[in-house]
């Protein structure tokens, strides 16, 4: 039975990069009715947040949806539309699975580890304000509810996944109230997980030896805003953002997206890494039960890697995006 799904191919590179990942899903079978929703920073900007709710009506009917990235403008400008829509929808656990890729050649080819990233509150609450001419106010949230159901979601997936060890970075002997809360929310989770080592480190010093000996780490819990950094410097270990998927869960619905923005500098040349937004549907697919679908694709994804023949130009090769997505697509029978 075919499944109903929101796509929402973005802007920037987004376009470019879903309709070469929808081509690879259905030429690989994967039973899906996509409805096709448009989400830019223009629609934000124009009518408001109001002007989202159609958008949020289809992913709450449809439960599951497949997002392009969508630009947010630097300093003023509309809000972004990313986090209005993970805040709305009650997105409330980011996943991002970071794995070295065959035949990408980086410092290190041991890396398989997992961002769980706190998704709706932190520093990304929107709350700021000037308190006097030249003087702002930006405000961190961070409450029981959400430090504790994100620890739930991580310990429980380690468990589901076998995974051993669940580092938490935090900022907690300088941040004692908030971050000392997150912390105490972990702790307190683990405490259910004995099979799991949950293993506490300073954020700076877990960024240090991310990028020195990134095989000692398993899974990474993190608030919002460690998670957010942190996410881009472990997808640098195994060859950049076009190469690491992320999937948002909440209780409700759920959002697969790449890690990676929209692009500008990119964008419209057919040059950008379809890769993340393809590992984020594997990650989609496997979230619909679509098991099989979704190891099609992987296989065919790793075997063009191995290969080494059609890789974008990020990855060291010479390949478009459409080349890349035909050879993955030519490659689901291998
Ligand atoms: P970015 O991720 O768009 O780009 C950073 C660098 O990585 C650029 O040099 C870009 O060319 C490269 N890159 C990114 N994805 C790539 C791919 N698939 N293939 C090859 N190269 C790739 O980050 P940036 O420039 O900070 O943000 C651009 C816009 O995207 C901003 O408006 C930002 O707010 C938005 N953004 C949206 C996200 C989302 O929709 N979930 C997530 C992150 C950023």
């Amino acid at each position: 039975m075919s499944i109903e799904v929101t796509l929402i191919p973005g802007d920037g590179i987004g376009p470019e990069v879903t309709y070469a990942t929808v081509r690879l899903v259905e030429a690989a079978g994967a039973e899906i009715t996509w409805v096709e929703k448009a989400a830019t920073a223009v629609v934000g900007r124009r009518h408001g947040e109001t002007e989202m709710n159609p958008l949020v009506g289809s992913i709450r009917k449809t439960r599951v949806a497949l997002k392009g990235p969508i630009t947010t403008p630097v300093g003023g400008g509309n809000r972004s539309v990313n986090v209005a829509l993970r805040r709305a929808l009650g997105l409330y656990a980011n996943l991002r699975p970071v794995k070295n890729m065959p035949g990408v050649k980086t410092r290190f080819q041991n890396v398989d580890l997992i961002v769980v990233r706190e998704n709706t509150e932190g520093l990304y609450s929107g709350l700021e304000h000037t308190v006097a001419p030249g003087v702002v106010e930006s405000l961190k949230v961070i409450t029981e509810l959400a430090s504790t159901r994100v620890a739930r979601f991580a310990f429980d997936y380690a468990r589901r996944m076998g995974r051993k060890k669940i580092t938490a970075a935090h900022k907690a002997n300088i941040m004692k109230l908030s971050d000392g809360l997150f912390l105490n929310c972990v702790r307190k989770v683990a405490c259910e997980y004995p099979e799991i080592e949950c293993q506490e480190l300073i954020v700076d010093n877990c960024s240090m030896q991310l990028v020195m000996r990134p095989e000692t780490f398993d899974m990474l819990l993190l608030e919002n805003l460690y998670g957010d950094i942190l996410s881009d410097l472990c997808a640098g270990l195994v060859g950049g953002l076009g190469l690491v998927p992320g999937a948002n869960i909440g209780a409700e619905c759920s959002l697969f997206e790449a890690v990676h923005g929209s692009a500008p500098d990119i964008a419209g040349k057919n040059i950008a890494n379809p890769t993340a937004m393809m590992l984020s549907s594997i990650l989609m697919l496997r979230h619909l039960g679509q098991d099989k679908v979704a190891d099609r694709v992987e296989k065919a994804i790793r075997f063009v890697y191995a290969a080494g023949k059609h890789l974008t130009s990020d990855v060291g090769g010479k390949a478009s995006t459409e080349e890349f997505a035909s050879a993955v697509i030519g490659a689901l029978d291998q």
